[in-house]
């Protein structure tokens, strides 16, 4: 080995990046395990940039000509220069990063290259937000490279993410994913090794977002590199908990000539910390509960202690989304009486015209009206029809909470999902309150003694029915291939996260939106206030590229982009899914079934906004110039909740919902007393390169109040720097 470090010695001294290169092979192969997954991770990975403009010192590629579909020239060159043309378009003086040669090219004819293990600054440019619950956290998208996102979300997220859920690219061999800007398909002989390094060093990132105390870390896949995941998790995760679900996506199979037919998928959980399952009212593979009922199997009596009981959970009446103000939808306004004396519910009145004034309605003697308002008045809609409501009352499956200093209450209800349960005898009733409202747990058969199987067979988690059928109602007529179904992603998602109502997830291939979706029922069920992140990159797919290219176009032509994932599919459809309203401003026909059915057009309670990453120039850096770049990656580590400073004013200083910035020192009185008097703040940024004023800012801060220090070249903070890979 000796002799091998003297040579690379020797090739550094003439050539540092060959030299640089062999060492780093050589530290990898000496490092190889002898037992266990070898594969080239060290292989580099880079990402071609379409919209960043090019700029002198960038790594590129020059592109193949329009309209062709060839590959372009695949090596990297640096841009020494660029300066305008004979034709007045810019050209760009290059010269090979691995070799003598120069040669000059149009700018619009290249693309910018990141390598994994150059510095990037990186930014996020808002690119529009839904708000149907201002008061919530919000959702993100972000349309990003993974890698590069994942490390822009340490600085947000280190350690504090609760869930990742991710359904990678299986490497099919049918060009469904890219490693190095190139198609991975079936003839590559590298290609399980590639695949290996490219989800290596992804989850080596969630590793480090994970809460090392108590999360869980979902991946699903299939037959194909099934076996060699489950070995790389296990040398990459070896602190941790490893389980694996087989679960039917498929009953009818996917039939293969003297083969089994494929019908089902594999679902790994790696557990850290104290994260366990929750208990849920279904073992996941009710067949086996059918043999059990009739005597065949028995349950394990050897389970330590019983949970206590999941009680009923209620949800409020009046509807929250903003679009469902008075007049947008027949019979949902109407008056529910209440007696003042004790605020049971006397009568549901007629719904109003939309032109009557709701203060000309008498209420029946000793009784007030209530009305969907909200507190500032504005007039909103029930969540049932009158003779829907009169109905569940009479099961006592409604009811009021009345304030009798107020004389005014707020009407709760039981969602169709849990009137179900409580039919079907998964939900015990077990008494029922003065006003004649049941009141009840999930039974111990369905949530106590049937703990989840590790075979799962649930027809609400057919891919083509919970997943394809459900985004072609959300966004209709575009295609997206192979989405999860939603009830299998909130099922598996449910297990971990239904006792953590502020529970963090992150999907970091996020394709279609399914998790964010999934999340917002989760949230739904329970009045939680879960948040996720989806990460997507903006492909577009294999198939299109061909024809996007005969007509000329390429990638950052907004033709193009527009195709792309993210943009055509991911933001629609988690769009679509909380306003209730398809593209074209339809309402969303159909309900959801299952766990909680409502129609599909009422949508969500929930906030999200859109994102790119971009990638910041270091000149920008290094003269403060990019607050804005950064301005969303603050909000987003106080939370993502209430309004953002996206600038700093001329004060020096701004106080936020749940965050404030210090920018001028000598403004830390004013400051201070703002943060003080503001209850809700809970992180302070204090921008200085400073120590002492640093610590002097924050002695005086309230216990709950974090200080976090930033350099006053902006972007420094968040600088990647890929060669600590
Ligand atoms: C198998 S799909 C996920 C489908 C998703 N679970 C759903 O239900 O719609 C994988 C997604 O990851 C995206 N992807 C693949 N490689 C990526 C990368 N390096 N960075 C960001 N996204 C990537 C692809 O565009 C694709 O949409």
């Amino acid at each position: 080995m000796s002799r091998l470090t003297d040579l690379i010695a020797q090739v550094k001294t003439k050539d540092p990046t060959l030299g640089s290169d062999l060492e780093a092979e050589f530290r990898v192969l000496s490092e190889r395990r002898v037992f266990g997954l070898n594969f080239e991770r060290h292989r580099p990975e880079a990402v071609e940039l379409p919209q960043r403009p090019v700029r002198k010192g960038d790594k590129v590629h020059i592109l193949p000509p329009r309209r062709s579909t060839g590959h372009g020239d695949q090596r990297l060159w640096r841009v020494l220069r660029t300066e305008v043309g004979g034709t007045s378009s810019r050209i760009a003086h290059l010269t090979l990063l691995d070799g003598d040669e120069t040669q000059t090219v149009p700018v619009d004819d290249l693309v910018v290259v990141a390598e994994f293990r150059d510095t990037i600054y990186p930014g996020l440019r808002s690119t529009g937000r839904v708000e149907h619950d201002g008061d919530k956290p919000y959702h993100t998208v972000i349309n990003a490279e993974n890698y590069h996102a994942l490390q822009t979300l340490l600085y947000t997220h280190r350690g504090k993410v609760d869930c990742i859920y991710i359904d990678p690219p299986y490497n099919t061999g049918a060009k469904d994913w890219k490693y190095n800007n190139d198609y991975v398909d079936g003839e590559d002989i590298y290609r399980h090794s590639k695949w290996l390094a490219f989800m290596e060093r992804r989850l080596l990132l969630a590793k480090e977002l994970l809460n090392p105390v108590d999360s869980v870390l979902i991946v699903t896949i299939d037959e194909r590199e099934c076996l060699r995941l489950g070995l790389l998790l296990e040398q990459t995760f070896s602190e941790a908990t490893i389980q694996m679900v087989t679960s039917v996506i498929s009953a009818k199979g996917a039939v293969r000539p003297g083969r089994f037919s494929r019908v089902e998928e594999h679902i790994f959980i790696i557990t850290f910390g104290s994260a366990t399952i929750s208990h849920w009212s279904s073992n996941m593979l009710p067949s086996y509960r059918e043999e059990v009922n009739n005597g065949q199997e028995s349950y394990d009596e050897t389970a330590d202690s019983e949970p206590a009981p999941a009680q009923i959970e209620w949800l409020g009446l009046r509807r929250r989304e903003p679009s469902s103000i008075r007049g947008s939808r027949p019979n949902q306004f109407y008056p529910i009486f209440v007696n003042i004396e004790n605020g049971s519910l006397h009568s549901i009145g007629a719904p109003l015209p939309d032109d009557l004034d709701r203060n000309s309605i008498v209420a029946p003697s000793s009784t007030v009206a209530l009305w969907p308002l909200k507190p500032d008045g504005t007039e909103m809609l029930w969540g049932l029809t009158p003779e829907v409501l009169r109905r569940n009352w009479a099961h006592g499956f409604a009811r009021v909470n009345w304030n009798p200093k107020r004389q005014t209450g707020t009407v709760y209800y039981l969602p169709s999902g849990t009137i179900e349960r409580i039919r079907s005898g998964t939900i015990a009733v077990t008494g029922r309150s003065d006003d004649g409202s049941v009141q009840g747990h999930a039974t111990s058969e369905s949530s106590v003694r049937t703990p989840p199987k590790r075979v799962w067979n649930m027809q609400s988690h057919n891919a083509e029915t919970g997943g394809t059928n459900i985004l072609s109602r959300l966004i209709p007529k575009r295609s997206f291939p192979y989405p999860k179904s939603l009830y299998a992603v909130e099922d598996v998602l449910r297990f971990f996260v239904k006792d953590k109502p502020s529970a963090t997830a992150i999907d970091f291939f996020a394709g279609s939106g399914t998790t964010a979706h999934a999340v917002m029922r989760l949230n739904r069920q329970d009045g939680g206030r879960r948040q996720c992140i989806s990460v997507t990159n903006n492909e577009v797919s294999a198939d299109e590229q061909g024809t996007l290219r005969r007509e000329g176009l390429r990638p950052g032509d907004l033709g193009w982009e527009r195709w792309g994932i993210c943009d055509y599919i991911t933001k629609p459809r988690i769009e679509a899914a909380i306003t209730g309203r398809t593209p074209a401003g339809d309402p969303i026909k159909g309900d959801y079934k299952f766990t909680d059915e409502f129609p599909m057009a009422e949508g969500f309670e929930e906030n999200v906004e859109f994102f790119t990453l971009t990638y910041e120039t270091p000149w920008r850096v290094a003269r403060n110039r990019d607050f804005a770049a950064i301005a969303p990656l603050l909000w987003l580590r106080a939370g993502a909740q209430g309004c953002r400073i996206d600038t700093v004013p001329d004060s020096g200083w701004a106080v936020a919902d749940r965050y404030a910035v210090l920018v001028d020192l000598d403004q830390a009185k004013l400051f201070l007393n703002a943060v003080a008097d503001a209850s809700g703040v809970r992180i302070v940024f204090i921008v200085t390169d400073d120590d002492r004023r640093f610590q002097m800012v924050c002695s005086p801060l309230p216990d709950q109040v974090e200080p976090v220090r930033l350099y006053e070249s902006y972007l420094a903070n968040f600088e990647i720097n890929t060669g600590r890979e």
